[in-house]
């Protein structure tokens, strides 16, 4: 066996594969300098591509033994320096598969060519301690010499199915939060029709105004999840563009078809996790409700709602929603609201840590929130 250390090693006429003659030649050519054939630098090149190529590099006769091998290949299969060669090539393979190796060596040497060994089929490597570790093998006849050799260049590909299995592991994780997105939004959405269902069995105009409120509550949430659903990033919603579907969806429902209020937007693109969207999401839906609701008792006439998003460079997002209509009632607005929109809007806004204020804002109100964003 050869010595790593010795860079003057005797040439091994047995070494002159295709592979490492094509890997000598490269080295050769970036070295500006070709040694000729057989000559005493060209064998030291070769030497050195044996010993320093990553890979296990095995030598191995018509009969299955172990002629040479590399530091890596004995490194790779556990063992000392010079203990592989004499060594049948078979004592690195798992019990299992020995049988059939046997036949396929024996194939090989009767067409040798450079080939992948086995391809498509798992390869396993078995190490002296009697571990196992996947591998991928190139063989390639060895010329020269009075009888055949076969090189097997040997890959520990442990890492790669490792990083594989993980990919796949990360890919139906995916797939699940896609799935659960999904089915929470149908769920939202089977709960906003049975409030709808339930509203078709009272003549009460009050219930049904509370039922309709309840069904838009649950429905901005759905939005959320369907946001969620369709975009590839289940971590996190763009909260401008959810902005938009709500606000438009809210005047689609509320608003009076025949004195329409105009809305108007200005959102920024703002990526939200799904555990502020939510909070947000709702609160945005109380303050538009309001101004559909409250802002314009006797039509719209000219009056605007503009809905806002900005952004901070701290990472700061504002909300705004303000109307040009009648402003809100001096009583209302206060820490100790006790009708529900406000109150849960304050509830909310203390779970998310944020601050809200809502203003006069001649004409017609101003609705704030300022919170810090996550995503
Ligand atoms: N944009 C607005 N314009 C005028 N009045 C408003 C506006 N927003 C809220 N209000 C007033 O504040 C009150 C409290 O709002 P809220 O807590 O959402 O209860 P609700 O909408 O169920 O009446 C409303 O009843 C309304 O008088
Ligand atoms: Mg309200």
């Amino acid at each position: 066996m050869h010595d790593t250390s010795d860079a003057a090693v005797p040439a091994d006429p047995a070494l002159r594969s295709p592979h490492i003659e094509e890997a000598a030649a490269r080295v050769g050519a970036a070295h500006g300098t070709e040694p000729s054939q057989g000559s005493p630098e060209r064998m030291e090149l070769y030497q050195r591509v044996f010993d320093y190529t990553p890979d296990g590099l095995l030598v191995v006769d018509a009969a299955g033994c172990i002629v040479r091998a590399n530091t890596q290949a004995e490194r790779l299969f556990g063992y000392g320096a010079e203990e592989l060669a004499g060594v049948t090539v078979e004592t690195l393979i798992p019990q299992r598969y020995r049988a059939g190796h046997v036949a396929h060596r024996r194939d090989y040497l009767a067409e040798p060519r450079m080939r992948p060994m086995g391809k498509d089929l798992e390869l396993f490597g078995l190490r002296r301690d009697g571990s196992e570790f996947p591998v991928d093998i190139m063989l390639g006849p060895v010329e020269g010499g009075e009888h055949p050799k076969i090189l097997c260049v040997v890959r520990d590909i442990t890492e790669r199915k490792q990083t594989e299995r993980e990919l796949t592991t990360l890919r139906e994780k995916e797939v699940l939060l896609k799935e659960i997105h999904h089915r929470v939004k149908n769920n939202l959405a089977v709960i906003s029709s049975l409030f709808y269902l339930q509203s078709t069995y009272t003549e009460d105009e009050n219930t049904i105004r509370i039922l309709r409120e309840c069904r838009d509550r649950v429905r901005s949430m759905a939005l959320v999840h369907e946001r969620l659903y369709r975009s590839e990033n289940f971590a996190a919603v763009d909260f401008g563009e959810y902005a938009r579907d709500l606000s438009e969806q809210l005047v689609r429902n509320l608003g009076d078809p025949a004195r329409p209020v105009a809305l108007r937007t200005r959102l920024a693109s703002v990526p939200m996790s799904i555990g502020l969207a939510v909070p947000c999401g709702l609160i945005l839906n109380e303050l538009i409700t309001n101004a559909l609701k409250h802002a314009f008792p006797s039509g719209a006439g000219d009056g605007t709602i503009e809905v806002s998003i900005q952004r901070e460079s701290d990472g700061v997002c504002h909300l705004t929603v303000a109307d040009t209509g009648v402003g809100v009632p001096e009583n209302v607005g206060g820490e100790d609201a006790h009708s529900l929109g406000l109150r849960l809007i304050r509830t909310l806004t203390r779970q998310i840590d944020g601050e809200f204020e809502l203003a006069p804002a001649h004409p017609g109100t101003a609705a704030r929130l300022k919170v810090k964003v996550d995503a």
